[in-house]
């Protein structure tokens, strides 16, 4: 049974935007990014989602490519993030099948509860690895391909008009807001997630030139999620829920919603940014 639409992008955004275009995403498979790439899907584009477990990631691109009649859904499963070789195999047979990469999203992340003193130097290094070499190695590996595509899909600076063929070349990083103020148990993602924030903004400076925006997506507490299972007990949700600004936990729509504006003709302006999609929590309680 098909997911809904309207579980996974709002009804605003116009079919076939992103027609003929390809996102590359790592965490595909995750509920998050599996979210944001069915959205881009739904809208036109083809996709290749990358994962450590090659069951999972084949049966949830098999999945995300119901979105749409014809649309073309690779899964590569059995790529760790942390090993560039894999990546870059992943990224070479992406475009072997589908043509190119306009769109990338950096989505693959590790994460657990534990003090300073509980986490050993290895448990610190492997989220760090996970989380800030894995989007390095991300960008590193797409980067020919968004600087090709950024290249082609410029805005002319003459008329500010876009081209007929729509965006590319552009990078989206999925970050979090813990780091703003500083979270307990938190600390190795915390300071990943700040090191995942500079590099979209080095990127930003650096790849602008060439045609490449680099932004940062930031959820707060979305329900339903593997962060959200991990962070807050069961018991503690209803009241949590209550305390928020908005009453509400956030919906993956929500950050896949936040994705189709970077990537589409509206967001062309937006680069070396943090979109914050969290229903204001962070102001609240120092973040997710
Ligand atoms: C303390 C822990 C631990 C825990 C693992 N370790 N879990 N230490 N508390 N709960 C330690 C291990 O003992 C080991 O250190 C080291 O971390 C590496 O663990 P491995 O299992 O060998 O590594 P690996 O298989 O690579 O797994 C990486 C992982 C794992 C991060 C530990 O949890 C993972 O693969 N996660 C991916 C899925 C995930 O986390 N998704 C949630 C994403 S949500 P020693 O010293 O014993 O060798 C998210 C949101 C972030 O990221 C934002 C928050 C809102």
């Amino acid at each position: 049974m098909p997911l809904p639409k309207s579980e996974y992008v709002s009804d605003i955004w116009k079919d076939g935007i992103f027609a003929n275009k390809v996102v590359f995403c790592t965490g595909g498979a995750g509920t998050i990014c599996s979210a944001q790439v069915r959205a881009l899907v739904h809208l036109g584009a083809n996709a290749c989602i990358i994962g450590r477990n090659v069951e999972k990631t084949e049966r949830v691109a098999q999945d995300i490519a119901t979105a749409r009649p014809g649309a073309k859904v690779i899964g590569i499963g059995a790529v760790d993030v942390r090993q560039f070789e894999d990546l870059k195999n992943a990224v070479e047979r992406c475009v072997k099948e589908l043509g190119s990469i306009d769109y990338v999203i950096a989505g693959a992340a590790g994460n657990f509860l534990a003090s300073i003193e509980q986490l050993s130097v290895n448990a610190f290094k492997s989220v760090m690895d996970i989380d800030v070499i894995g989007s390095y190695n991300t960008l590193k590996a797409t980067l020919p391909y968004l600087v090709e595509s950024g290249g082609k899909h410029r805005m002319d600076s003459e008329t500010l008009q876009p081209p007929a063929s729509g965006t590319g070349g552009r990078i989206v990083f999925v970050s979090a807001t813990l780091h703003y103020r500083g979270m307990p148990f938190q600390a190795h993602v915390s300071v990943a997630k700040a090191g995942i924030d500079s590099l979209s903004n080095s990127t930003a400076i650096e790849y602008g030139p060439r045609g490449v925006t680099s932004n940062i997506i930031a959820p707060g507490p979305i329900a339903q999620t593997e962060g959200l299972e991990r962070l807050l007990p069961s018991d503690a949700k209803a009241a949590y829920t209550k305390s928020q600004p908005l009453g509400r936990f956030g919906h993956v729509r929500d950050i896949a919603d936040a994705t189709v504006y970077l990537f589409s003709d509206a967001g062309s302006y937006v680069t070396g940014q943090t979109l914050v999609v969290d229903g204001a929590n962070w102001r609240m309680s120092g973040g997710f």
